[in-house]
């Protein structure tokens, strides 16, 4: 098995180093800046006598790296500066996506693809329609990030291990995510039991916020611990069929009522990439703010398509 990632910043490196480090397959860093991913895959096969793995990990600046891989990792392009929100990075990644996926689908044309690049939910979009490959094998990195966020603040809350917390969130990787306390539990009870609605309200503002917060403190670019293991997480359950159901980014054809997007909902993931979409049942106000989501992410796709004269 093999993982090839398209861009060797903080994100893709960690990506490629938590496959490597857990014994997962080999793995191939590709970027275009000459020697960054030589340099970093160099690295990285200096540790294994160390962590004791076997892995066999390739920097590239040649597309020819990735042919026959499972799965290519898009993590390629900008990231968020101060003050800045996903979708003011839409127009330039739009054409850093467009051409990543043209040499993915020419050199790798069997693989899956797995987006990171912001603004998520609409680049997942793009290459899912430019690459031509079935639905269920292009995906995108967000919910699982979103719902760790969110399981983080409720056991700080709750001062009870992270193990225990299944949260869950639906919807676009930006303002209008929509956590679902109802269907978020700790140890089998639903938080909603557990906290006051003011209280929820209070962690599901600050999931919300907790990407930006980490670009304004960090201040020269966005997140990379907690996107790496949400990536890994994705990549594991394909690569070992675990099928397990985890939030995804995922065209949708119908479900949740919704149709031609790609937006945040629980699929299972296994050797044939997503291989169901969960429906949770939602009540009036969750559906409602699951539109909404939808609605924004559309209004960018709309933006996105003019952009690169689709
Ligand atoms: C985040 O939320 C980079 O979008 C990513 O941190």
């Amino acid at each position: 098995m093999k993982v090839s990632i398209i861009g060797a910043g903080n994100v893709g490196a960690l990506i490629g180093m938590r496959i490597a480090e857990s014994d997962l397959c080999d793995v191939v860093l590709l970027d275009m800046i000459e020697g960054l991913p030589q340099g970093k895959a160099l690295d990285l096969s200096t540790a294994a006598p160390i962590v004791g793995h076997h892995r066999k990990i390739t920097g590239t600046n040649d597309y020819k790296e990735i042919v026959g891989s499972d799965v290519v990792v898009i993590s390629a392009g900008l990231s968020r500066k101060p003050g800045m929100e996903r979708k003011d990075l839409l127009k330039k990644n739009a054409h850093i996506i467009k051409d990543v996926v043209s040499k993915v689908t020419t050199h790798s044309p069997d693989s899956m693809i797995l987006v990171v690049t912001n603004p998520l939910d609409v680049m997942t979009y793009l290459a899912y329609k430019l690459s031509g490959f079935k639905l269920q094998r292009v995906f995108g990195v967000a919910g699982v990030l979103d719902s760790a966020r969110f399981s983080t603040l409720i056991a700080q809350e709750l001062n009870v291990p992270v193990s225990q917390i299944e949260a869950v969130v639906l919807g676009g990787h930006d303002k209008t995510m929509v956590p679902l306390p109802r269907h978020s539990t700790v140890s089998g009870t639903p938080l909603t039991q557990l906290l006051s609605k003011e209280k929820i309200e209070e962690l599901i503002a600050q999931t919300r916020e907790t990407g930006a917060k980490i670009v304004s403190l960090l201040r020269t670019g966005s997140a990379y611990y907690g996107p790496s293991a949400s990536a890994y997480s994705m990549i594991e359950s394909i690569i070992k069929d675990k099928k397990e159901v985890i939030p995804t980014s995922a065209y949708l054809s119908g479900q949740y009522g919704l149709d031609d997007i790609c937006i945040g909902v629980p699929a299972r993931l296994g050797r044939e990439g997503i291989e169901e979409i969960v429906e949770l049942e939602l009540n009036k106000e969750e559906r409602e703010a699951l539109n909404r989501s939808a609605e924004t992410i559309k209004k960018s796709i709309k933006e996105l398509m003019k952009e690169i004269k689709y």
